[in-house]
């Protein structure tokens, strides 16, 4: 079988023009979520917001029909790297999305980068992706995990908050959280007194929530997401730690969790690159075209999918469809400023999201924007040695 590297690079094929072979055929775009287990609603938020920004397109990318081809990826790393070859070599998908995960997210980079398949992160935060793992096809339109948590040291310190304990899942994403919460409160006096860690995606708390109730910190800093943020947040009230010690948290917590953790949810602050109300005509003519679409109302997750089709389709359209032109594809993917739902999105020359900010709080059911806490955040991409396209 040919490799894609020795088709371009046969003599008589290079001189043909662009597209003699499959003109017609269809882009394909293999998509690797979790549509089961605890993060299951935001693999679901995420599909509906990338097929709102293709619907919206025609279902065309550079004026080429766009086939999608799903896959579960069950938020299961070990499995993730097997996935990812089989849409690619099985599927014959052109473009790679995914994922949620940031370990399932650790696979898919590695494949993508053996392959120089574009892959476009709609969700994970791990910083080697957008770091030491940087390269010219992989793309990120959601943050790292340090872009939200770090802002949030400063709220937490401003609030006079000096001794603090954090609890996550003991893995990658959770890890970083509570890296950038504590790399910005440290910084400027604060202490993390305990670190605590839970297996993923466990949501036994009762052990630790009275661990918390023993140290009496002045507040909790927390990374839990979807299924598990839902569970965590009730036992903390039903402990009775909401009314003495604040929950703080990266703005995961309380997306797409709120309906179902109802009132223990009110007044959690927390710091994220998205909140419902953002007075912005982009996010007011997204939700309402989400609520058509869906019967619901978007999050941030269907906010990071719907802006991975955006860019696909701003990066697209300057090749006219041509997925093999990749150097053209990169740069101009590269170049885009998206008019996000979120607000104004850039892209860094590591290709993650430079992105303001905002400290949301929790009212009536809704993240409320309360301030902009950091403005055009740009992770550090710490061990990235990649030049701009
Ligand atoms: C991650 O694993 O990177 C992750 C998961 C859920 C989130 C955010 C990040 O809400």
């Amino acid at each position: 079988m040919l490799s894609r590297r020795s088709v371009i690079t046969v003599g008589a094929l290079a001189a043909m023009p662009r597209f003699a072979i499959g003109q017609t055929a269809k882009i394909r775009i293999g998509v690797m979520l979790p549509f089961t287990g605890t993060y299951s609603s935001l693999g679901e938020m995420g599909i509906n917001g990338l097929k709102l920004s293709l619907a919206q397109h025609g279902n065309k990318l550079g004026g080429r029909d766009v086939e999608i081809v799903t896959l579960d990826d069950e938020s299961d790393p070990a499995r993730a790297p097997s996935n990812a070859t089989k849409l690619i070599n099985g599927d014959n998908v052109d473009i790679l999305i995914g994922t949620v995960h940031s370990g399932v997210a650790m696979g898919m980079v590695k494949v993508a980068r053996e392959t120089n398949t574009l892959l476009v992160i709609p969700n994970a935060g791990v910083a080697a992706a957008t770091g030491p793992l940087c390269a010219p096809n992989v793309f990120r339109t959601s943050m790292t995990m340090w872009q939200p948590a770090f802002p949030m040291g400063k709220v937490a310190y401003d609030k006079g908050y000096r001794n603090v304990v954090s609890i996550t899942w003991k893995y990658i994403a959770g890890e970083e959280s509570i890296a950038g919460f504590k790399e910005g409160f440290e910084a400027l006096g604060g202490k993390v007194i305990k670190e605590i860690t839970v297996p993923f995606p466990d949501v036994e708390f009762q052990a630790n929530l009275a661990e918390i109730a023993a140290l009496k910190p002045d507040a909790v800093f927390t990374f839990f997401s979807g299924g598990g943020a839902v569970k965590f947040v009730k036992d903390y009230a039903a402990a009775g730690l909401k009314s003495s010690i604040p929950l703080l948290g990266s703005g995961f917590l309380t997306e797409g969790t709120l309906e179902a953790i109802g009132e223990p949810a009110e007044g959690i602050l927390t710091t994220l690159h998205y909140a419902d109300t953002l007075n912005l005509p982009a996010n007011k003519k997204f939700r309402g075209e989400f609520k058509q679409a869906y019967g619901k109302l978007p999050d941030l997750f269907a906010v990071q999918g719907y802006d991975a089709g955006e860019l696909l389709a701003v990066g697209l359209g300057a090749v006219k469809g041509d997925v093999n032109a990749k150097t053209e594809l990169f740069a101009s993917m590269e170049r885009t400023v998206l008019d996000s739902p979120r607000g104004h999105l850039a892209f860094s020359a590591s290709h993650n999201p430079v992105q303001d900010i905002y400290l949301r709080q929790v009212k009536k059911g809704q993240n409320e924007v309360l301030s902009v806490a950091a403005k055009a955040v740009s992770d550090p991409s710490r061990g990235c040695k990649m030049m701009p396209s």
